[in-house]
């Protein structure tokens, strides 16, 4: 198994990329963030036929730049779940056809499996460190995973309501800050002062997550500014630093509790969210003081790509695992279940 073609499609992403081995030789990423931009979110039927137009030439364009022909395509891993059902297909399709025509095996790959294994691309010599806890924060998830091996996943805790980068996307909106809001609100919070003003922090049992309240709270008191007019822009600033840090304290405090409480000594932040410099520097720092080894992708491996889902697939076809032309696209389906669920079964 020496070349993995891996596709990724679950969203407004279209992505191929050839690994090596765990080698990345190339990783395309053809965004389409300017075109949602204009409905300010992910039109699911435009983000489909996105897909369709531009996923061959991304295709040849990862095999040019790895250097490779089609023939050398040893196995191909696809995302078919969770995301739009509409986009997944389009991946799924092609993946089913090139494996068909070029004889080869496929794997379908969860597309959080794949964030999951996006923390190590950067150190392909190095084994993956089990156990490991996996922060996963993006648009569309907030997850806390202790990863137990390859495919062996255990959920200890997940938002409640809307997704972490659901919410930095929210309040980006609310502030008129442009789609996707995440990149704006970190921006912004660099200029402004997280202590101007004082966001709710979610009380929720166990390692879990929420969002909807910081979410009312940051409304409310845009309102009280808009009718005060005082939304200036140095006001905005202080609210994206104070909505930024109410949504991160939770993330970083669940993770170093989990890692303590479980006696786990590795960590990783994986996701669209994981970008965010904030995170980043007070996860080094709160790491670096409780001992644990923190991984973290670059930017171009914490957004969606492709890399991140040949990475998980090839762990997956060297232990002998493909699929048959009958895998579906699912729109949900969890990564992981609960210690307390039995029916915990990762690749089911
Ligand atoms: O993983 P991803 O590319 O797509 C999903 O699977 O959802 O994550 C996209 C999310 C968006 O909500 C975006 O606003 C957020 O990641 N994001 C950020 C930053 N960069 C991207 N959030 C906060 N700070 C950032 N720098
Ligand atoms: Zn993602």
């Amino acid at each position: 198994m020496r070349y993995i073609l891996g596709i990724e499609t679950s969203c407004d992403e279209t992505a191929a990329a050839v690994l090596e081995g765990r080698r990345v030789c190339a990783s395309i990423v053809a965004s389409q963030v300017d075109l949602h931009a204009q409905w300010g979110g992910v039109v699911p039927e435009a983000a489909a036929r996105q897909h369709v137009e531009r996923l061959n030439p991304i295709l040849q364009q990862a095999l040019d730049e790895a250097g490779v022909g089609w023939t050398d395509i040893d196995g191909i891993a696809v995302t078919n779940r969770p995301g739009l059902v509409g986009a997944l297909v389009v991946g799924l399709a092609a993946a089913k056809a090139l494996a068909f025509a070029l004889n080869r095996p496929y794997v379908g790959v969860h597309h959080l499996e794949g964030h999951l294994y996006s923390a190590f691309l950067e150190t392909p010599d190095a084994p993956i460190p089990f156990p490991h806890l996996a922060l996963i924060v993006s648009g569309g998830h907030t997850e806390l995973v202790l990863a137990r091996g390859h495919g062996d996943y255990l959920l200890l805790g997940q938002t409640l309501d809307d997704a972490v980068g659901e919410a930095f996307d929210k309040t980006a909106r609310l502030l008129r800050l442009g789609y996707p809001g995440g990149p704006q609100i970190d921006q912004r919070a660099r200029l402004g002062d997280p202590t101007a003003f004082r966001f709710p922090r979610a009380k929720v049992e166990g390692w879990n997550f929420s969002y909807s309240g910081l979410k009312t709270a940051v409304r409310r008191e845009v309102e009280r500014l808009e009718a005060d007019d005082a939304l200036d822009e140095a006001t905005v600033n202080h609210l994206c630093a104070a909505f930024q840090q109410a949504a991160l304290e939770p993330l970083i405090h669940h993770a170093l509790d989990a890692a303590h409480a479980l006696g786990v000594d590795t960590l990783t932040v994986v996701g669209g969210v994981a970008a965010n410099s904030a995170l980043q520097a007070q996860m080094r720092a709160a790491c670096q003081q409780a001992g644990l080894t923190l991984f973290i992708p670059p930017p171009r491996y914490c957004t969606d790509n492709a890399a991140m889902i040949a990475l998980a697939g090839y762990f997956r076809l060297r232990a002998g695992q493909c699929d048959d032309y009958d895998l579906d696209a699912y729109a949900n389906a969890p990564l992981a279940h609960r210690q307390s669920d039995t029916s915990t079964a990762p690749n089911a």
